[in-house]
């Protein structure tokens, strides 16, 4: 029912919120100094795939208290696929039951080089569908919610996306000029891999390159960004910061909470690979499970409505 999403809905934002805390306090002893010893940190499937005991126990607060309050929900959490011997899980496309999707730190390479652009990301999943996703990045005091049908928000009080003036058009599908395009590098490294991320890597590149050609007047990508996070990439796009955002390779604890905000502020998230498929795609509802995501940040927020109508 409506008063239980509510209820479900609440509990995931204090959630975030004190699990955000965690992460602050874990975080503000290594930025201040003071002869902390180095982020120590452990590799998982590859180089690049590490884990720390921040991640652990702030995974293992968000589990326990998810049990206590909801014993009969499905919880998924990174850390705890990561040391499941079976490393299988189901998302089910159909049940009512809701999946609680949880990334306790997502950003981690970020967390252990001092880089601020870390997060906790929570998301509800029900049906398959993510209805709820709450994201905090503590050290930059941004909480980004959002719940099906109830718009999403920015610290509780702005909504997304922010206003932006002058109002930001739909998004050109065959010439995305003026756009910050972000992108990340995800940890499967090789060529070839889901998405093909060297050659997509390449391709944003060379759009942004072009741009600075006196020749070329609009149509041309004004930067390409990589924070190190897809929650956050997400959460950017939904705010209106980020145009378009690509990744190939990631998990559904990356990707459910952000998906739920961007679709609750008007964005798409589908399938596609930029750029050359963007122009054509058929822009679906994504399904979780794809890990090849591209997302399309809203038009503009309704104040702006009217503007946007003649561009
Ligand atoms: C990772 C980050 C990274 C993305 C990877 C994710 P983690 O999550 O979001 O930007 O490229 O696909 O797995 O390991 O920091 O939680």
């Amino acid at each position: 029912t409506d008063k239980e999403l509510d209820g479900i809905y609440a509990f995931a934002v204090q959630l975030g919120k004190d699990a955000g805390k965690m992460l602050l306090e874990a975080a503000q002893l290594r930025f201040s100094g003071g002869g902390q010893p180095p982020q120590e940190f452990v590799e998982k499937d590859n180089a690049v795939d590490i884990v720390t005991k921040t991640d652990e126990e702030v995974e293992a607060f968000i589990k326990t208290s998810i049990a206590e309050r909801y014993p009969h929900h499905n919880f998924i959490g990174e850390e705890t696929y990561s040391k499941s011997p079976s490393r299988a899980y189901l998302i089910s496309p159909t049940s009512p039951t809701p999946t609680w999707l949880v990334d306790p730190l997502d950003g981690t390479v970020n967390y252990t080089h001092l880089f601020p652009m870390f997060c906790v990301s929570i998301a509800v999943v029900i049906a398959g569908q993510p209805i709820i996703g709450v994201i905090y990045a503590p050290f930059l005091n941004q909480l980004f919610t959002a719940c099906r049908g109830r718009s999403a928000w920015l610290n509780e009080t702005q909504r997304l996306p922010l206003i932006l003036e002058p109002a930001v058009p739909p998004m050109p599908r065959n010439a995305p000029g003026g756009c910050i395009f972000a992108c990340e590098w995800g940890k499967d490294r090789r060529d070839g891999a889901d998405g093909n991320l060297r050659r997509k890597v390449e391709s944003f590149v060379t759009m942004a390159a072009e741009a600075t050609a006196k020749d070329r007047k609009g149509g041309m990508v004004h930067g390409v960004r990589s924070l190190g996070s897809a929650t956050l990439d997400l959460a950017y796009t939904a705010m209106g910061a980020f145009d378009i955002w690509w990744e190939g390779g990631c998990w559904e604890w990356d990707v459910a909470a952000g998906i739920a905000i961007l679709q609750e502020a008007g964005g798409l998230v589908t399938t596609a690979n930029p750029p050359e498929d963007y122009a054509t795609a058929e822009i679906e509802e994504v399904s979780l499970g794809s890990r090849l995501y591209l997302a399309i940040r809203p038009a503009g927020s309704s104040e702006s409505e009217s503007g946007r109508q003649g561009q």
